[in-house]
């Protein structure tokens, strides 16, 4: 082992996680004041080339991920619906509540539809426009039947997790049953909106 590979090591995880938050830093503020962060950037980047080239950075580890969450029929009416299985958050204060929960290398991107063809649509266009990195879905009452759904995740190769609010197991048996999960690489249910958080840390890890 060299000498500026011991050194690296014993500052590694210091370095990485500086050199993550500058590069953030960067992305958000490159412009206001441009000419003083092009020189510390070059400088920066020298350093990360470095870094990168020693393999104890990672290209991954610089990047935005952008994560789509769809939510399916009714899921939009959250707070008036069933509120003793759903809860009394709104859509919209659950969103909120996940986007709290994010880390700065992830950027959310929110769909809701109560139309199966909507919600193909938008899957389909991570297929064709790479519009996201991964994919959250609670496909709602489709779960259950809508093999359309399923073809669709089958198209995009991009990480996917099924996410229902509620234990769909302990219900009704016809909701026991969901033709898309085995199209997921994981399904979580029963954690209530933090189930949205789960799913993206898990996708987080396995980046
Ligand atoms: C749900 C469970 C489904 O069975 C139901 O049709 C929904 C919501 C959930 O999040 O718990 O609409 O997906």
């Amino acid at each position: 082992m060299t000498k500026e590979k011991e050194l690296l090591d014993d500052i590694k995880d210091e370095i990485k996680t500086l050199a993550c938050d500058l590069f953030k830093k960067y992305q958000k503020e490159a412009f206001k004041d441009g000419k003083n962060y092009v020189k510390k950037m070059e400088k920066d980047i020298k350093r990360w080339g470095k870094l990168l080239a020693l393999g104890e950075l990672s290209k991954k580890d610089f990047k935005i991920m952008k994560v789509l969450i769809i939510n399916g029929p009714n899921i939009n009416m959250l707070g008036i619906r069933e509120p003793d299985i759903y809860g009394k958050d709104t859509l919209e204060t659950i969103n909120t509540k996940i986007l709290s929960e994010m880390s700065e290398n992830v950027q959310l991107e929110f769909f809701q539809s109560n139309s199966e063809a909507e919600v193909i649509e938008r899957i389909q266009k991570i297929a064709v426009d790479k519009t996201a990195d991964a994919l959250v879905i609670n496909p709602a009452a489709l779960t259950h039947y809508s093999i359309a759904i399923k073809d669709a995740l089958k198209i995009i190769g991009v990480p996917k997790i099924e996410v229902h609010l509620s234990n769909i197991f302990s219900r009704e048996a016809f909701r026991h049953t969901s033709v898309t999960a085995s199209e997921c690489d994981a399904v979580i249910s029963g954690c209530g909106w933090y189930g949205y958080v789960l799913a993206i840390k898990q996708i987080e890890r396995k980046k």
